[in-house]
């Protein structure tokens, strides 16, 4: 009967990756899937989640079924960490949280309860976003909308259009913004941009729906949640999706966090038992696993100095590479400026390079990425920045 569907052209990433595997150039560059990678060229598992292992195995005592919720534990120190020790939400008993199947389920979870509150709910996304957010969000049924974001002539955000076109978004739409590192542009607001967003949402009535996949990678762990903090502390509802695939490293143990602020705490008891009715409809609850191990990490202090530490430890190398890239670039004789590449954030960038230029490096240099010109920063390594920003040189000069 699977016949009468039509073959589906491969996922462009997962294409790229094969093509990056057959390639026998001894010094080819992976710049294209996202995931985290040390010098070596490793995603290791971090030590405080190793160490976090050792004490699961000792302490779990059965395989039975979690709570529908997930680990309480893990709820409330993902809460907190996302919305701060203080928060007034949380004081104020006014949000709704599930552990979920990765940053990916909690997409998923929160646009099928949109549908529940409004079929024709409209959700707003960047131009450019990540890709997927398209089918998790769409094929959960909602309309999908974009609003200006990025401009790769001047390889800045598009604020002022931004703006304008969130000025027209309607009440009861969502829009989803990038918590921090958005991806796949490497270029966040700044404190004042949101502001100016919360501002109007405030006045449109929109409701924010925050993906969060990468707190810890752009500024620090505190710093990355100010823009989600802003809006929670100021609008009455916001939702948001987090995912602990890579400040944990947590990537296959598919692990994050659904959270709806309401307007008040009998609406956040409606949120609660809603968000687990969609969840029980479709994979039932939780994995375990990776909830507990962040549970385990968050609620002990050793552990979770150790694990911040390792998180700054990304972040700082991905920051020298963004700035030895941009040295090298420069030292070489690009005839563009690629000083942006130090204003991004995270494990992204757009280099802002055409599609044609993209498929040079991949087909004379095996330097490979996606089209778009978004490159996996943490792929670059000390043993490879010559390679690349040589290569990049020869493209963009000729
Ligand atoms: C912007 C964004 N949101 C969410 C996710 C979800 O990640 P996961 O489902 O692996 O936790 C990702 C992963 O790449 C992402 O880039």
């Amino acid at each position: 009967m699977f016949e009468v569907l039509p073959q589906l052209s491969p996922d462009p990433i997962l294409g790229l990756s094969a093509a990056f595997k057959q390639d026998t150039n001894p010094n080819k560059i992976d710049l294209g899937v996202g995931v985290y990678k040390d010098e070596q060229g490793n995603t290791p598992i971090l030590s405080a989640v190793a160490k976090a292992q050792q004490v699961l195995l000792e302490r779990e005592t059965s395989k039975t079924y979690i709570t529908p919720q997930g680990v309480q534990g893990f709820i409330d120190g993902m809460l907190s960490l996302i919305l701060g020790d203080k928060s007034p939400v949380m004081l104020a008993d006014r949000v709704a949280a599930v552990q979920a199947p990765g940053g990916c389920g909690s997409l998923r979870i929160l646009a099928e309860l949109l549908t529940r509150v409004n079929k024709d709910t409209k959700v707003w996304v960047s131009d450019p976003t990540w890709a997927n957010h398209i089918p998790l969000i769409g094929n959960a049924g909602l309309a999908i909308e974009t609003y200006p974001y990025f401009d790769k002539a001047s390889a800045s955000i598009r604020f002022d259009a931004m703006l304008d076109a969130l000025k027209k978004v309607e009440k009861g739409d969502v829009v989803l913004l990038h918590g921090c590192c958005h991806n796949p542009t490497g270029a966040d607001l700044t404190h004042e941009q949101w502001q100016a967003v919360m501002e109007v949402a405030k006045e449109r009535e929109f409701l924010p729906f925050v993906d969060i996949a990468y707190q810890g990678f752009g500024d620090g762990i505190e710093e990355d949640a100010y823009g989600v903090r802003l809006l929670c502390e100021n609008l009455p509802e916001v939702i948001i999706a987090a995912s602990c695939s890579k400040n944990f490293g947590l990537y296959r143990e598919r692990v994050g966090l659904a959270a709806i602020v309401t307007a008040d705490t009998k609406t956040k008891s409606i949120a609660q038992a809603q968000i687990q009715n969609v969840a029980r409809g479709i994979y039932s609850m939780p994995p375990s696993y990776g909830g507990a191990l962040v549970d385990i990490i968050l609620s002990d202090v050793a552990l979770k100095q150790e694990w911040q530490s390792e998180v700054n430890e990304m972040r700082n190398r991905m920051r020298t590479l963004r700035s030895l890239l941009v040295d090298k670039l420069s030292e070489y004789g690009a005839q563009k400026d690629f000083s942006f590449v130090n204003q991004q954030k995270g494990m992204f960038s757009f280099l802002c390079i055409s599609p044609e230029q993209v498929q040079k490096m991949r087909s004379e240099h095996s330097v490979y990425f996606v089209d778009s010109s978004r490159v996996n920063i943490a792929g670059i390594s000390l043993s490879n920045v010559d390679d690349m920003a040589k290569a990049m040189v020869s493209v963009i000069n000729s």
